[in-house]
């Protein structure tokens, strides 16, 4: 309900998106007051060539540039501590996060520490960052994350096997520069992943209990966006559809970022963090499952996802048109051949501690969000289900 109270709506960051949109870094660095940038990426990204191609563009602007391009895929502590060292022995003053969710996190994570000190354990937690660190530029490089817009950073810390999630308004990127170019050069399965996350954001934030009419609006148009484009964007590599997804991606970061993410993330997270499932990929995985999870909650939402998914109600009730929703998630995500069960992506179900992904699952933020409550049992039976 619109008028049920007053409800918040906001996004700091500026965004500029369009195909070009990335030549402008050097200019945006300027008119923050950057003189020597901090470009954090991965190997991935500078394989591809974009951390030289993006640093030629900053240093045509005038401004210096440092390169960090070890990021891991689950950005590690280890690899913050190291950006923080190199950004100062560097001489820094501003950050660029060239990348998927990793790099962007892991620059956002380390110009918190570098305003803040301490370790990112600190920040774990909601609002727990005091204040906004140097200027921080994000480049997402492909189409799921949304970091480039969140208060979210997730950092592994490898000895302890645990995704640490901070959320702050003080971690936001100031500028993001959202370039379909720079996803272009990104491989099919990598397209696939990473809209399968964003379509996960989008459904999750719509079916959220902290969902209102102005979030609705966003991620109904992003799933749209998705079930419509995902395809083509994989595999054609079609450049309005690469474009209509990597916008998809940049609505579903900035609605989810106002409420969160439910089950499917909750669960999911930890197969990422203590199996090495992309984030993308697990998410794929137990998004069909969760949502068959929530359904008996949210089955005139569902309906609108089957509608906007371009499935065809007509004729069902509401809990029919709602397992046609979940069906249709389940079909575009076959599409794209993503696996449908953890056993499919190579994990031996023998390998999976059920308990202890359960105790991990029950610390997230994304579990009181959920239109349906979940106990421990739900979450057991959702890892039996998605193992395969
Ligand atoms: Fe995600």
């Amino acid at each position: 309900m619109a008028w049920d109270g007053v409800h918040l709506f906001e996004c700091p960051t500026r965004v500029f998106y369009g195909h070009g949109a990335s030549a402008t870094t050097g200019e945006q660095l300027a008119a923050l007051g950057v003189t020597r940038a901090l470009l954090v990426s991965d190997p991935g990204v500078a394989g591809a060539g974009l951390v030289e191609r993006l640093a030629s563009v900053i240093g045509a602007a005038g401004i210096g540039v440092a390169v960090y391009a070890k990021t891991e895929q689950n950005p590690t502590t280890v690899n913050l501590g190291e950006i923080v060292g190199l950004y100062h022995s560097a001489g820094c003053d501003g950050l660029v996060g060239l990348g998927g969710g990793s790099a962007m996190d892991a620059a956002k994570a380390a110009a918190a520490l570098i305003e803040n000190g301490g370790s990112i354990w600190d920040y774990r937690g909601k609002d727990l960052v005091p204040r906004p660190g140097p200027p921080v530029v994000c480049l997402p490089t492909t189409c799921g994350t949304g970091a480039e817009v969140t208060f979210v950073v997730v950092i592994t810390d490898p000895s302890e096997h645990f995704k640490i999630v901070c959320a702050a308004r003080n971690l936001a990127a100031r500028v993001a520069l959202v370039d379909p170019e720079l996803v272009l050069t990104a491989p099919p399965h990598v397209i696939a992943a990473t809209g399968a996350d964003a379509l996960a954001h989008a459904v999750e934030s719509y079916l959220n209990v902290g969902s209102d009419p102005l979030l609705d609006a966003l991620d109904l148009r992003a799933i749209e966006l998705i079930g419509a484009n995902l395809v083509s964007a994989a595999y054609d590599r079609d450049r309005e559809a690469v474009g209509h997804v990597s916008l998809a991606s940049l609505i579903a970061g900035i609605a989810f970022n106002m409420n969160a993410n439910a089950i499917v993330h909750a669960a999911s997270t930890p197969v990422t963090a203590r199996h090495g499932v992309p984030h993308g990929v697990a998410n794929a995985i137990f998004l069909p499952a969760g949502l068959d999870f929530l359904r008996p909650a949210c089955e005139p939402k569902l309906r609108e996802v089957a509608l906007a998914l371009g499935a065809d109600a007509g004729g069902l009730d509401v809990a029919g048109a709602a397992r046609l929703g979940v069906e249709a998630v389940r079909s575009l995500l076959c599409k794209v051949e993503l696996p449908s069960s953890l056993r499919e992506w190579g994990l031996d179900p023998a390998d999976l501690d059920i308990p202890t992904l359960v105790e991990d699952a029950m610390q997230s933020r994304n579990i009181a969000t959920n239109p349906r409550p979940v106990t421990r049992e739900d979450l057991a039976e959702l890892y039996r289900v998605v193992a395969g």
